[in-house]
C-alpha cells in the first residue's frame, strides 16, 4: 500500500538520471531563464518559445529531447506555470497542481524514472520545505486510478520513480522530510479517494468500517467499531433512524489517537458523514445521477484517512475521530416524513425530509465526540446540494463558531490546497428549523439550506468551538482538469491532518 519514497537531489541538472526532467516555466520567460536546459536540447526550447509553440500557459507541456551527451536525462519537459503576475506568484497550491498534472503526463508516456525541478529562483528560499511537500503531494495524487473495476483495458502504467530536484545539498537537507510528509499525505488522500470511488454494493457500512479499522490500526490509532446494539445502548436515535430503511446494519467508527506525553487538552474531534449510499430514503431522489450518491461517505473517509496520517506523522495532540456509517434506503421499516426521532443528546427531531439524513447521523456523531472529550470539533460532510449552487464544484463551504476557530481551520485549508469559503450562521436562521411537535426539524425549506443544515449541526456541538465543512461540491470532480481527473478528489484529508499540527495557534 505504501509507494516507494520520493527522493530529493541537489545535484546539477546535467547529472540527474531520468527519462523525463520536468521544469516549471513562467509566461514571458526567455530561454535564458534556465539556460542549461536550452543548451542541453540544442536550442529546441529557444525555438519553441520564439515561435510561440510553447507559451507557458498553465499545465501546457513541451517535451524536447536532450541532445547533449554529457546529460544523463533523456528528455526535458517544460510545464507551463502561467504568468507570475496573474496567479499571484508561484504558490505551493500552484506547484501542487503542476506536479499532479506533470505526474499524469509522465504516466501517460510510461516513463519509469522522472524528476520534478524546483528551480532555485521560483520560490522564496524559506518556502522550500512547503513547496517540496506540495510537489510530493501532487505527484502522489497523480497515482490514483479511477477505473479499478476495468477488466478489458490494459492496466494503467505503474507510477514512475520520482526525484524532486532542489537547489543544492542544503536544499536536500531542508526538503527531504517535507517531501516524505507530502508523500504520506498524498497517499492518505488516495486512500480516501478509493473509498469514495467504491460502489455502494461493495462498500457497505460494515465493509467501510472494516477497511477503515485496518488502515487506522496499522498506523497505531486505536479503533472501536460499534455495532447496531452498541449504537442503540448509546441512545443514538438519529443514526438508528436513518439506518432503519436498510437491511445493512449501521456502524459507528471510533478512532483514538493518544500520543505518549500529549497534553490533556486540547483534543481535536473529527466527525465525518459516512452514508455509503444515499437514495434519499422515503423522500427518494430522482433516478438521474443517483449513482453519484455512492460517494456520500467522502467526509467519513476523510476523517478515517486523516486519522491515519495524523498517527503516522505523529501529531503532538490527542485526536478523536467519529464516523457514523449507514445506508439511507427506503425499506419497509424506513423512517417517514413526520416521524420524530430522539437523539443521543436528548433533543427530539421531526424528520421533514428523509433525504436530509447526513445532519441526523452527524448530530449523534458530534454528541459522541464531545462525550469522548473533544474540545475542538470539525465535521466534514457531503451535506447539501445547495452548497454546490452557492459555491460550485471547486470550493467547500465552511461554517462554524466562534470565528477564531473558523479562521484557524480556514487558514490550514488554504495552505493544504483545499479551497473553502465561509457562509454565515446568524441566529435568525435557526427560526427556519422550529418544529410544532419536536425540539427541531431536520430541514428548513429552500432558502439558505446549506446554512440551515449547518444550524442543525450547531445544535449538537454543545457550544464547543466547532467547524462544519460542506464538501458536497468538492468531493467528486465532474469534469477532468489537468491536475485532477474526473472522480473522487480526496478533499479534506490534508486539511484535517494538518490541523492537528497547529494547536499552538488555537484560541
Ligand atoms: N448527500 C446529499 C447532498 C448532496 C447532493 C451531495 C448532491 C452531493 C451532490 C444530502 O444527503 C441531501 O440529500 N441533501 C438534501 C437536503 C434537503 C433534503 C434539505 C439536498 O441537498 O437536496
Ligand atoms: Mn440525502
Ligand atoms: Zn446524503
Amino acid at each position: 500500500m505504501t509507494s516507494p519514497a520520493i527522493g530529493c537531489s541537489g545535484a546539477p541538472l546535467a547529472t540527474i538520471d531520468s527519462d523525463l526532467l520536468i521544469v516549471p516555466w513562467f509566461e514571458g520567460e526567455g530561454p535564458s531563464a534556465v539556460a542549461a536546459v536550452d543548451l542541453a536540447t540544442g536550442g529546441e526550447i529557444a525555438r519553441a518559445l520564439a515561435s510561440g509553440e510553447f507559451a507557458a500557459r498553465p499545465y501546457d507541456l513541451f517535451v524536447a529531447t536532450v541532445t547533449d551527451r554529457a546529460w544523463r536525462a533523456r528528455r526535458i519537459a517544460l510545464i507551463g506555470a502561467g504568468g507570475v503576475g496573474s496567479t499571484g506568484g508561484f504558490s505551493s497550491d500552484l506547484v501542487r497542481k503542476l506536479a499532479s498534472s506533470a505526474g499524469a503526463a509522465v504516466r501517460q508516456r510510461r516513463a519509469a524514472r522522472a524528476a520534478f525541478v524546483l528551480r532555485d529562483d521560483s520560490q522564496p528560499p524559506d518556502a522550500l520545505p512547503e513547496f517540496a511537500q506540495a510537489v510530493a503531494e501532487g505527484l502522489t495524487l497523480s497515482e490514483f486510478n479511477v477505473g479499478s473495476y476495468k477488466t478489458t483495458e490494459p492496466a494503467p502504467a505503474p507510477a514512475p520513480a520520482w526525484t524532486i530536484v532542489v537547489p543544492g545539498d542544503d536544499g536536500v537537507a531542508r526538503a527531504s522530510g517535507a517531501a516524505a510528509r507530502g508523500r504520506l499525505l498524498g497517499e492518505c488522500c488516495n486512500l480516501a479517494r478509493g473509498f469514495a470511488n467504491e460502489p455502494g454494493n461493495t462498500l457497505t457500512p460494515r465493509e467501510f468500517a472494516r477497511r477503515c479499522e485496518v488502515l487506522a490500526t496499522e498506523a497505531g490509532v486505536s479503533v472501536e467499531i460499534l455495532d447496531e446494539h452498541q449504537i442503540e445502548k448509546l441512545g443514538m436515535g438519529l443514526l438508528l433512524g436513518v439506518a432503519r430503511g436498510s437491511s445493512e446494519p449501521p456502524r459507528l467508527m471510533v478512532f483514538r489517537y493518544e500520543p505518549p506525553g500529549a497534553p490533556v487538552g486540547p483534543v481535536l474531534g473529527l466527525v465525518g458523514k459516512g452514508i455509503t449510499f444515499d437514495t434519499g430514503g422515503i423522500s427518494i431522489k430522482p433516478a438521474d445521477g443517483m449513482e453519484r450518491m455512492k460517494d456520500d461517505m467522502a467526509g467519513g473517509a476523510a476523517v478515517a484517512c486523516a486519522m491515519r496520517a495524523i498517527a503516522l506523522l505523529k501529531a503532538p495532540i490527542r485526536v478523536i475521530g467519529v464516523v457514523p456509517t449507514t445506508e439511507n434506503m427506503p425499506g419497509g421499516r424506513a423512517i417517514k416524513p413526520g416521524d420524530v426521532l430522539t437523539s443521543a443528546s436528548g433533543k427530539t427531531v421531526e424528520v421533514i425530509n428523509t433525504d436530509a439524513e447526513g445532519r441526523l447521523v452527524l448530530g449523534d456523531g458530534l454528541w459522541y465526540a464531545r462525550q469522548l472529550g473533544a474540545t475542538h470539533l470539525v465535521d466534514i460532510a457531503t451535506l447539501t446540494g445547495a452548497c454546490i449552487v452557492a459555491l460550485g464544484k471547486i470550493t467547500s463551504g465552511i461554517f462554524g463558531a466562534p470565528m477564531p476557530w473558523v479562521e484557524q481551520v480556514r487558514r490550514v485549508a488554504d495552505r493544504a490546497g483545499d479551497r473553502v469559503w465561509p457562509l454565515p450562521l446568524f441566529d435568525e436562521y435557526r427560526d427556519q428549523l422550529k418544529s410544532d411537535i419536536a425540539d427541531i426539524m431536520n430541514t428548513g425549506g429552500r432558502p439558505a439550506s446549506s446554512i440551515t443544515a449547518a444550524m442543525f449541526l450547531k445544535e449538537f456541538a454543545g457550544g464547543l468551538p466547532w467547524v462544519h465543512l460542506d464538501i458536497a461540491g468538492t468531493a467528486w470532480a465532474e469534469e477532468a482538469r489537468p491536475y485532477l481527473p474526473k472522480g473522487p478528489s480526496g478533499v479534506g484529508v490534508r486539511t484535517l491532518a494538518e490541523l492537528a499540527f497547529t494547536s499552538g495557534d488555537w484560541n
